[in-house]
């Protein structure tokens, strides 16, 4: 009698985002202040002990098929490739892919590929040295084409590439990074800037709108989109480049939402369960582990809090209000 994490809407999540730390080491103007965030405390991080074990809760008893690591950035974490290698003998084995900032990726790849992981995200918002000194106010876009190389090497594909764009700062590198990615047959994806910064910077009318992106690509490129049907519960809308075989895809959460298909549950770092990007209330597993809850207790716990899941974000209602946790303590 499996019941895995269904809502009230009929959605179904088989796709884990797990948070490693909300640490980073890039401040992204668009996620964090220069003097980063209040991180949270040691004692409420998960253990790699305790990780591994509500992964398997989620694949064995919940029917969770993938698994993607995140951040803050999820390479500062110590433990990762031994908590990929546990991951990826679980049964059935879930896929397993990680979102990174690229940055550690460079002499970490051939170790997290031999431990199990499928593939990678990657982001780069720009392919300019200065502008991304100024986005991610560190100077090391050197390191991110370091990694992506390794990642493409170690065949940790297909690799994606990540670009939020923001007006005045990396907005005109629209099309110069979608013909980089041709070259390296990577698949670019571009995000809609949310609601999710810790600086609550954010606001509609500057962030740069997949029309928009559309229109500054369609300048230099054919786009055909692709069969709706193919979609399935990716955040994506995609569309061949130039007859393809390269994809480029756009990430609209704000303009064109895709919660009627989500799929998703997050972990955060600090052992809590969102059933949303945006939700505003979250469901503490950490407290139940180490009360010692058993695994069926849990995955009821998991169960209830998927559950309680609203339609949607909710960018548009007017009592939409961001959630207390910036991105880089969710996971995006
Ligand atoms: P793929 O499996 O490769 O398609 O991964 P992904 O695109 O889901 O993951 P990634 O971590 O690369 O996220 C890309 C962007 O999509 C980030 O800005 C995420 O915050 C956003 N994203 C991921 N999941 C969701 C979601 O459930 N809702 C919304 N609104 N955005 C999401
Ligand atoms: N809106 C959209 N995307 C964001 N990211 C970080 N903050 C935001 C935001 N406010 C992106 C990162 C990374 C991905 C996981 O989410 O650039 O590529
Ligand atoms: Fe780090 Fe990602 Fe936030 Fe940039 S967006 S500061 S890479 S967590």
């Amino acid at each position: 009698v499996e019941t895995g994490l269904l809502d009230t809407f009929g959605r179904r999540a088989v796709d884990l985002r797990v948070s490693l730390t909300d640490r980073c080491n890039l401040r992204c103007t668009y996620c964090m202040p220069e003097e980063g965030l209040q991180w949270l405390a040691k004692d409420t991080l998960l253990t790699d002990e305790e990780i591994v074990r509500l992964v398997g809760i989620a694949v064995g008893e919940l029917g969770v098929r993938e698994v993607r690591f995140t951040g803050g950035e999820p390479l500062l974490r110590p433990g990762i490739v031994g908590i990929v290698a546990a991951c990826a003998q679980l049964t059935p084995r879930p896929e397993l892919s990680l979102t990174t900032n690229g940055i550690a990726l460079a002499r970490t790849a051939q170790a997290l590929r031999d431990a199990g992981l499928d593939r990678v995200n990657v982001s780069v918002d720009t392919l300019d040295p200065a502008t991304f000194k100024t986005l991610t106010r560190r100077d090391r876009l050197d390191d991110v084409h370091a990694g992506l190389a390794a990642a493409e090497a170690v065949g940790l594909r297909p690799v994606k590439l990540n670009a939020v764009l923001m007006r005045g700062v990396n907005d005109h590198e629209a099309a110069d990074l979608l013909a980089y990615a041709v070259e390296h047959g990577y698949e670019l994806r571009f995000i809609e800037q949310m609601p999710l910064d810790a600086q609550h910077g954010w606001g509609r009318s500057k962030m740069i709108t997949a029309e928009e992106i559309l229109e500054r690509l369609s300048a230099r490129f054919t786009l055909t989109p692709e069969p709706d049907e193919r979609r399935g519960a990716a955040p994506a809308e995609r569309w061949l480049v130039d007859g393809g075989p390269v994809r480029v895809g756009v990430i609209a959460s704000v303009t064109r939402p895709f919660c009627r298909a989500c799929d998703r549950t997050r972990l955060t770092a600090d052992g809590q369960i969102r059933n949303c990007l945006f939700a505003t209330e979250e469901t503490d597993l950490r407290g139940a582990l180490r009360a010692g809850a058993g695994d069926v207790e849990v995955a009821e716990l998991w169960r209830k809090a998927m559950w309680g899941k609203k339609a949607g974000a909710g960018i548009d209602d007017p009592t939409f209000h961001q959630p207390d946790r910036p991105m880089s303590a969710i996971g995006g």
